[in-house]
């Protein structure tokens, strides 16, 4: 494998560049190639046969591109796909789930831990699964907030609509006392101060965006993957983008997470894959 190849990222849509601009801001020298399923979203909604077949067709599309290794970079895909994905391919692939739960083991004090995400990822009990096989002590609280993806979509991060949103989905967890909440999204590291101010300063939030590029780079590094530093390229080469759906409105959206790295967006049918 060649460790100059870039990294294949991928989401449901534009979560997943919370991730991607984390793994930019830590593994700088690594290339990177996105993939936002945006003609298929929400897959928080969606059956999990159904969201192994899109991971499994994006996967086979990331291949084309030589892709050195791959990050899913949505909870609800994580939760359904990683597992059978991993069996059929011989290159490195890490979820967003891992970094995250092990962050919040270590993080707990009272062990009482809650974890926010779409209606699949807290249907599939992955995070308590694997919560639970760090620490079997804890306790751990789910909750499903499907409104903040849209409201988050509809670029209402500071707003009063959803801070009532937030109040109604989070008071079950402030009855729980729990110190420690992962955000089980992609979407939902974009409304934290919402989330930090109604949960209050005891509670320590988890991003898995920034834990999984941590664990990419150790990962990178174990394996002696890194890309050779020093070897110029264009930051269109760098980072390219491709969707499955509405290339311009991901643009804009990109352009206001990752203000310099996107170039141009491709579309491509990835039910051809
Ligand atoms: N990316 C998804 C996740 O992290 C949220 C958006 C969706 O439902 O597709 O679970």
């Amino acid at each position: 494998m060649d460790k100059n190849a870039p990294i294949g990222v991928f989401d449901s849509g534009i979560g997943g560049l919370t991730v991607a601009r984390e793994i930019m801001r830590q593994l700088p020298e690594e290339r990177l190639i996105y993939f936002g399923d945006t003609a298929r979203l929400p897959y928080g909604s969606k059956s999990r046969e159904t969201v192994i077949r899109f991971s499994r067709q994006i996967i086979r599309f990331l291949r084309t591109m030589e892709v050195k290794a791959i990050v899913i970079a949505c909870n609800t895909a994580t939760s359904y796909a990683l597992d059978e994905v991993r069996k059929d391919e011989d290159i490195p692939i890490i979820g967003v789930i891992n970094a995250g739960a092990r962050a919040a083991v270590s993080a707990t004090k009272n062990g009482k831990i809650g974890v926010i995400g779409t209606n699949g990822t807290i249907d599939s009990g992955t995070y308590e699964e694997v919560l639970r096989e760090m620490k079997p002590s804890v306790e751990v609280f789910g909750k499903a907030c499907p409104l903040f993806v849209p409201l988050v979509e509809e670029g209402l991060l500071h707003d009063t609509v959803t801070d009532e949103i937030a109040s109604r989905y989070l008071s079950v967890l402030k009855e729980k006392y729990i110190d420690t909440l992962v955000l089980g999204c992609t979407h939902y590291p974009l409304i934290r101060s919402t989330i930090a101010r109604i949960m209050g300063n005891e509670v320590h939030l988890v991003n898995p965006a920034y834990e999984t590029a941590v664990q990419l780079k150790t990962l990178l590094k174990s394996m002696e993957m890194n890309r050779d530093e020093g070897q110029e390229l264009l930051q269109s080469e760098k980072y390219q983008f491709f969707v499955s759906d509405m290339a311009e409105k991901f643009r804009g959206f990109a352009i206001s997470i990752l203000p310099d790295e996107v170039k141009e967006t491709v579309k491509i049918n990835i039910e051809e894959y």
